[in-house]
């Protein structure tokens, strides 16, 4: 077999968990297991009818070329519109707004645009899991600060954020709605946020791809709205609008970042296709009601999921606040998650993510995805309810199968 260059910074990158544990997943189909995926935080809904007739209008109108590299000057316009209807701030689309490949590319420029070798990223844990390898990959360390759960929610503590911090750190990372522990983070928390990033000097992140999914009345605020000027607010309408697939999102920042941001960008993928930006702008500026409704579909599969698996011996459900994961707290089943995990897989038939996969902070929890709704949720959830109880009454010190690898 030839052997091919493998760099120090790709042997420093891993696979995400869903892309490990969908491996195991096709192995085990090959096999010809049947299994209901609880696993993916890919709403199940189509994208509503309006965006796609604009995506294919904008197809027959030969809007096929190369797009602007920052984004089409209409998107760019529609982005500043969504921001400050929804957060009352004000971004020069010209200078200060960014159309990217979904969030995933927005993250991995305004990382790139950030770091030096050996800074420091301050990131709350657990935590996405495709966070660290970027930070590596630009030669950054992370930092991760474990969220503890307080009333039955993952909160940050200050006071650790804060002893997290030295000379090297740069950048604060955070997601709210918070994957995978489902928190949407409260004023008084992001005030704190501002607050040490305005002592410490550092950049925010602001990962809100969850922005739209918010329950009982909850309001999503960014930390823009405290210190607009040395925050990156990350966001895509993958998740807004059922767009996992279009790959389309934005950035917006303080001009001089999203400049250097700009300069990546034109280095890697120059930004979506054309008539898919023109798609986004119909979605930003049409009619938001699939927008309503899809929040409202999904607080009521959250609460589906929280009802039927209440009263499990060892188990407590954390009520998400927002986002589309209800994360489980197995620490009383006296395993770890991968076991349980497994365990599920294999012998109940159902498939959702191990805490630890999103970190040593996630160890002891489960996180089960409610973004497939109708039979797919039923099914599942009623699987993963009779291999819990089945763990449940299994005394820890016995083996169960398969065998932890
Ligand atoms: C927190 C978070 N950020 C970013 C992404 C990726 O977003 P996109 O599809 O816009 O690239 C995901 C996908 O699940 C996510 O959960």
């Amino acid at each position: 077999m030839k052997s091919f260059p493998h760099p120090e910074r790709i042997a420093a990158l891993k696979p995400t968990a869903v892309n490990r544990v969908l491996e195991e997943v096709r192995s085990l189909q090959r096999d010809g297991k049947k299994l209901v995926s609880l696993m993916r935080g890919q709403p199940d809904s189509s994208t509503p009818g309006h965006i796609v007739e604009a995506a294919i209008a904008a197809l027959g109108a030969g809007r096929t070329g190369y797009a602007d590299n920052r984004g089409e000057p209409a998107l760019r316009e529609a982005v500043a519109e969504k921001l400050h209807r929804s957060h009352g701030l004000r971004y020069d689309p010209a200078e200060e707004i960014l159309i990217t490949d979904g969030a995933t590319l927005g993250v991995y420029i305004a990382l790139g645009a950030l770091l030096s070798s050996g800074d420091e990223v301050i990131v709350p844990a657990p935590i996405y899991d495709a966070y660290e390898a970027v930070i590596l990959l630009w030669g950054g360390v992370p930092r991760f600060v474990p969220g503890e759960i307080d009333q039955g929610r993952f909160s940050l503590d200050p006071r650790k954020l804060e002893a997290a911090c030295t000379p090297k750190t740069r950048l604060l990372l955070l997601n709210s709605p918070w994957n995978p522990v489902g928190s949407v983070l409260a004023k008084t928390e992001i005030e704190h946020l501002a607050d040490l990033a305005e002592r410490f000097n550092l950049v925010i992140i602001s990962d809100e791809i969850y922005d739209s999914l918010v329950y009982d009345g909850r309001r999503h605020l960014t930390p823009a709205a405290l210190c607009r000027d040395r925050t990156v607010v990350v966001n895509s309408l993958s998740k807004t609008y059922a767009m996992t697939g279009w790959r389309v999102g934005y950035c917006a920042g303080p001009e001089p970042i999203i400049r250097s941001m700009f300069l990546l960008l034109q280095q890697s993928s120059r930004g979506p296709a054309t008539f898919v930006q023109d798609a986004a702008s119909a979605a930003l500026q049409g009619d938001q009601t699939c927008v309503e409704y899809m929040r409202q579909e999904f607080q009521r599969r959250r609460d589906f999921v929280v009802a039927q698996l209440e009263g499990i011996d060892g188990v407590r459900t954390l009520v998400p606040e927002g986002g589309l994961f209800v994360m489980l707290d197995v620490r009383g089943l006296g395993r770890t998650s991968d076991e349980i995990r497994r365990f599920l897989l294999h012998d109940a038939g159902v498939v959702v993510l191990h805490g630890s996969a999103y970190g040593e902070a996630g160890e002891g929890m489960l996180r089960v995805s409610f973004a497939a709704g109708g039979d797919t949720l039923e099914q599942g959830v009623a699987l993963l309810k009779a291999g819990l109880e089945k763990l449940s009454q299994t005394p820890s010190a016995s083996p169960i199968s398969p065998q932890p690898r």
